[in-house]
């Protein structure tokens, strides 16, 4: 384990030029993701994809791609619709809300463990809840199951209950209760 110097840790959002240095992470998908398909979705507008790394060595810290999203009422949920809707005045609840989706997130596996993946979701809450370039209430994401515990270690809950045996768990955070935070 290398440990992180949270303040030397570089964001930037990935260019067609970018060079991007080694990373492995836990996650084979991922690790192929990033060299061969994040700059392909990002010329295609459908994903931006944002690396994190220090300057003076020659790895990719982290990497995390966004896009937009909606959560869509299910009539099969109601329960979780419920839930959702209750921090929703009755005037602005409507049968879809705006999201952005966490696409890809992953951490190098040198660097795990030592809250970089808090960190990321964090300025992502803040990013789209205090600075508000555009409407959006919820983030989602298809957590793999190895990473569904880290998800509700930062708030996240589950949209339905039909994916609970599948590989993947779509779950929301409500970006208000991140507001001013
Ligand atoms: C999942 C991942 C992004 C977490 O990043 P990280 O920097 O290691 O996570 P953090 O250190 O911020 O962990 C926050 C909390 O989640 C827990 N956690 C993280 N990963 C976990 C896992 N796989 N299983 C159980 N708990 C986990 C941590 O123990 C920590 O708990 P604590 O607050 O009680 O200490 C990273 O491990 C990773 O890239 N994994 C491989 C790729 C992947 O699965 N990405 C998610 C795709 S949906």
């Amino acid at each position: 384990m290398v440990k992180i110097d949270f303040s030397k840790l570089r964001q930037f959002q990935l260019t067609e030029d970018s060079d991007i240095k080694p990373f492995k992470c836990a996650d084979g998908d991922l690790n192929d993701f990033l060299f061969e398909d994040a700059k392909h979705f990002q010329r295609e507008l459908m994903a931006v994809t944002y690396l994190l790394e220090y300057m003076e060595q020659n790895k990719t810290v982290a990497y995390f791609s966004l896009l937009a999203d909606k959560i869509i009422f299910n009539p099969d949920e109601k329960g979780v619709w419920n839930k959702l809707n209750r921090n929703i005045p009755n005037s602005k609840r409507r049968r879809s809300y705006p999201a952005v989706k966490v696409g890809r997130l992953a951490v190098n596996e040198d660097y795990s463990g030592q809250g970089l993946g808090t960190f990321i979701l964090d300025n992502i809450k803040y990013a789209f809840s205090n600075v508000k370039r555009l409407g959006c209430r919820f983030i989602t994401v298809d957590a793999l199951k190895t990473a569904v515990p880290f998800y509700e270690r930062n708030g996240f809950q589950y949209i339905t209950e039909s994916d609970k045996d599948d590989e993947t768990r779509l779950m929301f955070f409500d970006l208000k209760n991140f507001i001013n935070v």
